[in-house]
């Protein structure tokens, strides 16, 4: 069982931060393959809580190596404050792996992202205004600058002027902004290159050597299945690859060499910034799934939009990614419903559809067909094995299985570590 993959199976927050962490006392590596800080990943360690942004959640587990792969967008004065906040807490995190090849976000990234946001107005993406997309803009229009170039100061002052000549072009002629300077980012970016240079590293090497010599890897995605730029509800996505393929282009790992992916799936769903959305509630239910689940965005401290579970979205993640398992996350969020709506299918255009249509107008237009589940009200936050569950939260895990395509393995019955009920092994 060398390599194996743990993604969001729906929009994000389903709860990566806490499989990981439960996993990384028994993997050797953990490594984020594609976002950014754009992320927030919570984990709960007995009384203490810890959000991560850009660092692999296994940074928590001292005997696993945290990797930040080639795929990862890395903003160094956002890894620096994180890693004094980890060791201000006294977590040791000296193993920490960089890719040299992984890009950076500059401050023009990250201007360049709020003022693209303004100005598209109410067709706005609500993104994080971390720099994330245009970074992997320029890294497809080959004027990203890489880790490696920190250390190549003629290289690096060649590419930020090349990426600043057009950059600036628009920043003053489109957005009436103060043109940004190549020598000044220059200078703020070469102030990070002694601190970054022990953890750079070939991390491809590093993963492939570990993978052929047994150990375990774990790479755990950021955000979710559709928020794939390729896979998502494009264009309300984030700009890279979640989906069990960006593992491999985000860190230089073969498929062959994968043999698990799990998907993490919330037993409701949310979604954070704008995009279509066919169960979201808009009344006092959703209120109360907010509520309950604490549904409020780690990174960016927006309420996350809320509705009921969504069977064709699971379906479309057990495809796109091959999902070998999911772990359900968050079913003691719906303790205390009567009866819990499921969306079974959508409505389209007065025709039943059974899968997610690939056609963005269709999804706008997706109405849910909902089954009634009924629900229970016993407090599940102790149950340590699925006979534990009261019966009709058994009924609902089965069906939600049923209808989402593959085993579902654990389920989350509360925040902490301990609050999980394993049904099969992962490893
Ligand atoms: P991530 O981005 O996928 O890592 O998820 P977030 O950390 O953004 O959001 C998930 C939230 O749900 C966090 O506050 C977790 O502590 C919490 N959480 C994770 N699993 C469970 C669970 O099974 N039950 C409850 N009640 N909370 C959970
Ligand atoms: P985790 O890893 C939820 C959303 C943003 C926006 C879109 C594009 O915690 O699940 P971006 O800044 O990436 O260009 O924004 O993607 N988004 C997330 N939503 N969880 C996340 O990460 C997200 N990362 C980005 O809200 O809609
Ligand atoms: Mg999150």
């Amino acid at each position: 069982m060398p390599a194996l993959v743990l993604l969001g199976a729906q929009w994000g927050d389903e709860g990566k931060g806490k499989a990981t962490d439960l996993l990384g006392g028994s993997v050797d590596y953990v490594v984020r393959y594609q976002g950014g800080n754009n992320a927030g990943h919570t984990v709960v360690v007995g009384d203490q809580k810890y959000a991560l942004h850009l660092l692999p959640s296994g940074i928590l587990s001292p005997g696993c190596t945290p990797v930040i792969g080639n795929g990862v967008v890395v903003d160094p004065a956002v890894l620096f404050s994180e890693l004094n906040g980890l060791n201000e807490r006294g977590v040791n995190t000296s193993k920490l792996l960089i890719s040299g090849n992984a890009h950076l976000i500059t401050p023009y990234n990250v201007t360049v992202d709020k003022v693209t946001e303004r100005f598209l107005g109410s067709r706005k993406i609500g993104t994080t205004g971390r720099g994330i997309g245009p970074t992997y803009a320029d890294k497809i229009n080959r004027v990203g600058i890489r880790v490696q170039d920190l250390y190549d100061e003629s290289i690096l002052v060649q590419k930020v002027e090349a990426a600043l000549d057009f950059k600036n072009q628009i920043l003053a002629k489109l957005y009436n902004r103060r043109a940004i300077e190549s020598g000044k980012i220059v200078e703020e970016l070469l102030t990070y290159a002694d601190r970054l240079k022990p953890y750079v590293s070939d991390t491809t090497l590093v993963l492939n050597n570990a993978i052929d010599e047994g150990k375990v890897v774990l790479f755990e995605g950021g955000q979710g299945t559709l928020l794939d730029v390729d896979h998502g509800t494009y264009p309300f996505v984030t700009s890279s690859n979640p989906t069990a393929g960006g593992a491999c282009t985000g860190s230089g790992v073969g498929p062959t060499k994968i043999s698990r992916v799990i998907g993490i799936l919330k037993a409701y769903t949310t979604r954070v910034g704008a995009g279509p959305f066919p169960t979201e509630l808009l009344d006092e239910d959703g209120e109360a799934l907010r509520r309950i689940g604490g549904e409020r965005g780690v990174t960016t401290g927006r309420d996350r939009r809320c509705g009921w579970f969504d069977a064709p979205i699971a379906r479309y993640a057990t495809r796109v990614n091959g999902l070998t398992d999911f772990f359900l996350t968050k079913l003691d969020v719906l303790t205390g419903w009567e009866q819990i709506p499921v969306c079974v299918a959508y409505e389209i255009d007065g025709k039943r559809v059974e899968e997610l249509p690939y056609s963005q107008t269709d999804f706008h237009h997706a109405k849910p067909i909902y089954e009634m589940l009924p629900g229970w009200s016993e407090d599940i936050t102790k149950a340590k094995t699925f006979d534990d569950l009261p019966k009709n939260a058994q009924d609902y895990v089965k069906a939600l299985e049923e209808m989402s395509g593959a085993p579902i393995s654990a389920i989350g019955v509360g925040p902490g570590r301990t609050e999980t009920i394993q049904i099969n092994s992962f490893l």
